[in-house]
């Protein structure tokens, strides 16, 4: 049986925001210090900043990077990470049981972006845990403010003359979980998420604000949340935030590749509360989507872990350092279809996180950096997934999953750039037979087949490690064919795929 769908110009969803190839780079673990900061690395730069991991991530394509946490901001001190390195004051961090060093800061954070290219932009996160509306404002000003103020001074005399115009900020994290330090009831942080914007917004009314949604669309207080904090922030907010993570329960891999089923509905019961409020409250006004945690992450493991770990605050031990295999590789690059899919409501997605953590960039301490599975659906589709998302309606058998019930094998996108050229980007969630794909072309207007890329192996379990870092890579697809229109494909079994026509 085969699986079709037609693409027609006409029918679009929306103009894919390059915000949705951000990513996030938390004091957790070694994402910072061994990941992107090992000032005694071989490859580091003057600023301490490793090469090798600065070349990877720049070939993965990411755009927005959102730091410093994660449940890391809850007890941020943001002026621990500034100025003079030896000066700053060891601390607790109570998330993940470590010590900061606050080695790596503001400072070091907005180099670090500078050197990856003009496509990276801040998205930073003010601590609404333990801290406030004073704090918020003052981390702007710091950041911010021109000069001619004790906190703008403060910054160009720690070096940093020119303000770091950072545009997008985080109002706190995660904060309807009772994990997170401060945590707090929706009428509680809608309050303090208010004041803190309408503060910021007095120091600089350019800035886009994100509040807190819902940890995961399990959560108790899932869409009671986003409508309280949304009646308290609605005109003072531009996204409300998602984080969405999955993993294979008891084994059971058929609703695990179906994953995304559950992220689609996440987006569209967060859309369909968004409006609600907005309807309520008679506004003209559209609340995005801030996608800003992603990604496949075999949880339940790391809680196991942390659970019996001792309280000895180590330094960027190694925590959350999952190892993708080739099956995870599929589940991710159906989470970012998902992701595409609703692109006209999703201008923020972060995939957690960027290295060493749930990464897709391994390193080793004074070693090489190597790319995860993960990190080729990423980079592919950050480099070609550029342009307007045609509306994509699939016609394809299905597979019964515990989960989810009937779950379509094929999940796809696509994407049309603006010279005109195609971009299909699709999985076969099937573990065993290979997918026979038909593509009506209608009147798009392409007339060759520039490459078919797919990453699937013999062994799904298949995986880079730092032994054998280069054992997963993409290879051709061999007998895809583009005549009279349409376009044929055979997608195989656990396969992600990447098809591009001009
Ligand atoms: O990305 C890892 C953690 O997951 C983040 O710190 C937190 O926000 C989420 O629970």
């Amino acid at each position: 049986e085969k699986a079709r769908f037609t693409l027609d110009p006409a029918f679009t969803i929306g103009e894919v925001n390059p915000r949705l190839f951000g990513s996030f780079v938390e004091h957790l673990g070694r994402c910072v210090y061994t990941g992107i900061f090992e000032p005694d690395h071989p490859t580091a730069d003057a600023a301490g900043l490793r090469g090798d991991v600065l070349d990877l991530v720049r070939e993965l394509g990411v755009t927005a990077v959102r730091y410093p946490g994660g449940n890391f901001v809850s007890g941020y001190k943001w002026e621990d990470s500034v100025g003079p390195a030896e000066q700053r004051p060891r601390r607790l961090d109570l998330a993940w049981r470590s010590t900061e060093t606050n080695r790596f800061g503001l400072s070091e954070y907005i180099a670090f972006l500078r050197r990856i290219g003009p496509q990276a932009e801040p998205m930073m996160a003010v601590n609404l845990g333990t801290r406030g509306v004073a704090e918020a404002v003052e981390l702007l000003e710091y950041a911010n403010h021109p000069s001619g103020t004790a906190l703008s001074d403060l910054r160009a005399a720690h070096g940093d003359k020119d303000p770091f115009g950072i545009r997008l900020w985080c109002l706190g994290n995660e904060m309807d979980g009772p994990w997170q330090t401060g945590h707090k009831t929706a009428r509680e942080y809608g309050r303090v998420a208010a004041e803190t914007a309408r503060a910021m917004r007095q120091i600089d009314p350019s800035v886009e604000l994100v509040a807190c949604g819902s940890s995961s669309q399990a959560m108790p207080t899932f869409a009671e949340w986003e409508a309280t904090v949304l009646e308290e922030t609605y005109e003072l907010v531009d996204h409300v935030s998602l984080h969405a993570y999955y993993w294979p329960t008891d084994g059971d891999l058929d609703s695990f590749l179906a994953s995304a089923v559950d992220m689609e509905s996440f987006i569209e019961n967060v859309v369909a509360t968004c409006d609600h409020v907005g309807a309520r409250l008679k506004s003209k006004k559209r609340i995005n989507l801030s996608f800003d945690e992603w990604n496949v992450w075999y949880l339940p493991e790391w809680e196991a872990r942390a659970a019996s770990a001792p309280l000895d605050w180590p330094e960027a031990p190694r925590l959350l350092e999952d190892n993708y295999s080739v099956l995870d590789a599929v589940v991710f690059g159906s989470l970012l279809i998902a992701l595409l899919r609703h692109a006209d409501r999703v201008a923020v997605a972060c995939l957690a996180q960027l290295v060493n953590v749930i990464a897709p960039i391994m390193t080793e301490p004074g070693g090489p950096a190597w790319r995860q599975t993960t990190f080729f659906p990423f980079a592919q589709a950050a480099r070609h997934g550029r342009g307007r998302v045609l509306d994509v309606r699939v016609d394809s058998p299905t597979y019964v999953t515990g989960k989810y019930g009937e779950a379509d094998l094929l999940h796809a996108t696509a994407v049309r750039a603006e010279d005109g050229s195609v971009t299909v980007l699709a999985v076969n969630r099937g573990r065993t037979e290979p997918l026979p794909l038909e593509v009506d072309l209608g009147t798009l207007g392409v007339t060759g087949l520039v490459e078919h890329s797919v990453l699937s192996d013999a062994d799904p379990d298949a995986r880079n490690t730092l032994d054998d870092p280069e054992r997963v890579a993409p290879h051709a697809a061999a007998g895809t064919v583009l005549r009279d229109g349409r376009l044929s494909a055979v997608l195989e079994p656990l396969s992600w795929n990447m098809i591009r026509l001009a």
